[in-house]
């Protein structure tokens, strides 16, 4: 098969060849997606394939990206493909988040153990290929967080040098620390996401920096892998539901792809609806969603889930498409509802970053309007380790966690370490029994 890129728009799907450094439809300025011309093998031969090299000790097999590369054929040499062994991620059964949740059952898919812990592994690897295969050597992306340590991560093992982009203050520690560590030069900007990206672009384009935001289509296709791996552990058995937080909504978009190109060839037969959850104060597809007027930007997004703290997330044509293609719908929810739904994960052994948990806390508002079944068959990706965000958990459970706008979080799952003297008898009267 070969690759392609073509213009996302319907009324332009103008194409180009896969090694032309664009981020965008040259012609009408439209978002970017990869195609593929020629056939891939029948489906019962893929299953066949990508579960023998489950078995298998070759680095790219182990690889749950490069594993289903029948599904991402955009390289003409796999060479180019450096793995830290991303994906392989497990699903997860969290009885108590089910009944927070308010369903009978719910499984995550836990995209936090991944190699820099969180989903942007899946494209990164993907990402820095198009780089590599390219010739370039400098990369760069703005990020709220997990795409920089990722990109840092990656480019490091490539032998790229990465330029990371941040807004000043705004990231947690846990994925600024890893961006040092894996030798970023790191640029803290007094600016927003939204218009780092924008500030990032120009850059790109003057210094020849290839870009590996999610507006590159590459990183979309390594994304796909996520649903793929999930139909692959369920023996090709499609949820109803699956449930994502929306920031850039790039993952939205690439879960959307994967499951029409997976329908289409007959890998899965029924098509799950998307669920995606934003959170109250940067929850500008919500609104677009409701009325589906004219997209308008959210300038001054909100939210302590920094992760999803975009108020002009590039990829929303993608991802309303991706919504009416799988009769999806957008969900908000609040700060109170977030920190709370994260406490519960963790009640479960499972644990996630503050975005990750906006789909619990999705989920409990969609089973209480009624528009998601209690006995429905659910899946809900946790995008981020828990570890990525030590202070929002310290503060919850001391009861000094503040919303944006000042209002106390209340620690209603609160667990607050006990501070005791040296002395037996004292401890044990405490601890009680
Ligand atoms: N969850 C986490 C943990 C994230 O880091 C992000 C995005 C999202 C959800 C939202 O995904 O953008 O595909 O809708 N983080 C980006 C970053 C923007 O820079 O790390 P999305």
């Amino acid at each position: 098969m070969s690759a392609y890129l073509a213009c996302f728009e319907e009324s332009c799907r103008e194409q180009f060849a896969a090694d032309l450094v664009i981020y965008n439809c040259p012609r009408c300025g439209g978002l970017l997606e990869v195609q593929y011309s020629g056939s891939q093998p029948p489906a019962a031969e893929l299953k066949r394939t990508w579960r023998e090299r489950r078995m298998s000790n070759a680095p790219l097999d182990q690889s749950g990206v490069w594993r289903y590369r029948e599904a991402i054929p955009f390289l003409d040499d796999l060479r180019h493909a450096v793995t830290l062994r991303e994906g392989s991620t497990p699903l997860l059964s969290g009885p108590q988040a089910a009944r927070y949740g308010g369903l009978d059952s719910l499984i995550f898919k836990h995209q936090g153990f991944n190699p820099t812990a969180s989903f942007k592994d899946n494209g990164m690897t993907c990402g820095v290929a198009q780089a590599m295969r390219l010739g370039r050597n400098r990369v760069a992306c703005v990020s709220t967080g997990n795409t920089s340590a990722s990109m840092a991560a990656y480019a490091a093992a490539a032998g790229l040098a990465p330029l990371i982009f941040i807004p000043n203050g705004n990231i947690s520690y846990g994925k600024l620390a890893q961006a040092l560590e894996y030798g970023a030069r790191t640029f803290q900007v007094n600016a927003n996401f939204d218009q780092i990206l924008a500030l990032v672009r120009v850059l790109a384009e003057k210094l020849g920096i290839y870009l590996l935001n999610s507006i590159n289509p590459f990183r979309i296709e390594g994304q796909k892998t996520i649903a793929i791996e999930m139909m692959d552990q369920r023996d090709w058995i499609a949820p109803e539901w699956i449930v994502l937080p929306g920031g850039n909504l790039g993952n939205t978009s690439a879960f959307g792809k994967a499951l029409r190109e997976m329908h289409s060839s007959g890998l899965i037969t029924r098509m799950p609806r998307l669920a995606v959850v934003q959170a109250e104060g940067s929850s500008p597809f919500y609104d677009y969603m409701l009325h589906k007027g004219e997209f308008t930007a959210n300038v001054h997004p909100e939210t302590l889930a920094t992760a999803i703290k975009i108020g002009d997330p590039v990829s929303w044509p993608k991802a309303r498409f991706e919504l009416d293609a799988t009769a999806g719908v957008v969900e908000r929810v609040t700060e109170q509802e977030i920190a709370d739904a994260k406490a519960v994960i963790g009640l479960c052994g499972i644990g996630c970053e503050p975005a990750s948990a906006a789909t619990l806390a999705g989920i409990r508002k969609l089973t209480a309007s009624g528009t998601m079944r209690a006995d429905a068959d659910v899946v809900a990706v946790l995008t981020g380790h828990v570890l990525k965000d030590p202070d929002y958990i310290y503060r919850y459970h001391m009861g000094t966690l503040e919303a944006p706008d000042g209002t106390a979080i209340a620690p209603r799952y609160g667990n607050k370490p006990v501070v005791v003297a040296n002395d037996a008898d004292e401890i044990a009267k405490l601890i009680g029994g």
